[in-house]
Parts: C-alpha cells; structure tokens; sequence
C-alpha cells in the first residue's frame, strides 16, 4: 500500500507545477503571441500607446496602436481576423483570441494620457 503512494507522488507533484491559471495563461499570451508583443503598440494594459513620433513630408506624424480593452468581443475577433494597417497579421485560435480578450477585460479601462 505504501508503495503505491509513493509512485503517485510524482505524478501529482507534476500535474500541480504545470498547472497555470487562465489569468497567468492569457496575460502570457498577451506579451508572446507567436510574434510581436500586443503591449508593445498597445500598452500593457490595452490602453493604448504612442509607439513613434516623426516628421513625414515636413509634417509631424506619429504612430499608435489604439485601445483595444474597450471593445465589444465581436469587434476584437473581427479585427484580428483581417488585415489591419500598421498590425502584423497573427492567426490566432479562437480560443487563442478569448483568452486575449479575458486578460484585456481584467484590466482597467483607463485610457492612456499624451
Ligand atoms: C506593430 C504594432 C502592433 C502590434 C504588435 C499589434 N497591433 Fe493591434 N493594431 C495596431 C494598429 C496600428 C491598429 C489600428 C489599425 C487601423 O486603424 O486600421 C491596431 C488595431 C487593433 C485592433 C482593432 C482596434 C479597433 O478599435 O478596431 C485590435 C482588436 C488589435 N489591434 C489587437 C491586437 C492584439 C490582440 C495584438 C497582439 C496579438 C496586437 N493588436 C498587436 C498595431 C499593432
């Protein structure tokens, strides 16, 4: 009997390790998502962000990636369903993009200030 706890042991020690929430999941997800970090043009929250600043024909011009943690869940699906200007294409699952939307969801809705 005792050897019989003793070779289970292992097996739910790992099965506990590897265990990761869907919050731990979905924010990972956020910042690798098989390319280019989503925080990196869209804020770490969703919020928003000022990625560059230049001047294009003697004009001040600047490029940003817009919020996105205010969308309704059809809208977010669309959009990373399509080509978008200035956004790499990243052919994520759908289950890929709920979780996305959760982690962004779970954020407050602050929209950044510049
Ligand atoms: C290189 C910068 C860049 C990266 C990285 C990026 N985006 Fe975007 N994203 C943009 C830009 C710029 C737009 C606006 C495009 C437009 O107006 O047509 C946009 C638009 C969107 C929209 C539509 C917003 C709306 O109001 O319709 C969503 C949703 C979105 N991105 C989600 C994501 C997610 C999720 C990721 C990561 C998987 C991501 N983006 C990565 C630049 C980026």
């Amino acid at each position: 009997m005792k050897y019989i706890l003793f070779l289970l042991l292992p097996v739910f020690v790992s099965a506990q390790s590897s265990f990761i929430t869907q919050m731990e999941y979905s924010s990972q997800l956020y910042k690798n998502p098989r390319g280019i970090g989503c925080q990196h043009c869209h804020g770490e929250k969703g919020e928003g962000r000022l990625v560059a600043k230049y001047i294009h024909k003697k004009e001040q011009k600047s490029f940003q990636g817009p919020q996105i943690n205010n969308l309704d869940f059809a809208k977010f699906y669309k959009a990373l369903n399509m080509r978008k200007k200035g956004m790499p294409r990243y052919f994520l699952t759908k289950k890929e993009i709920q979780a996305l939307y959760f982690y962004l969801q779970s954020m407050d809705k602050e929209e950044v200030q510049q």
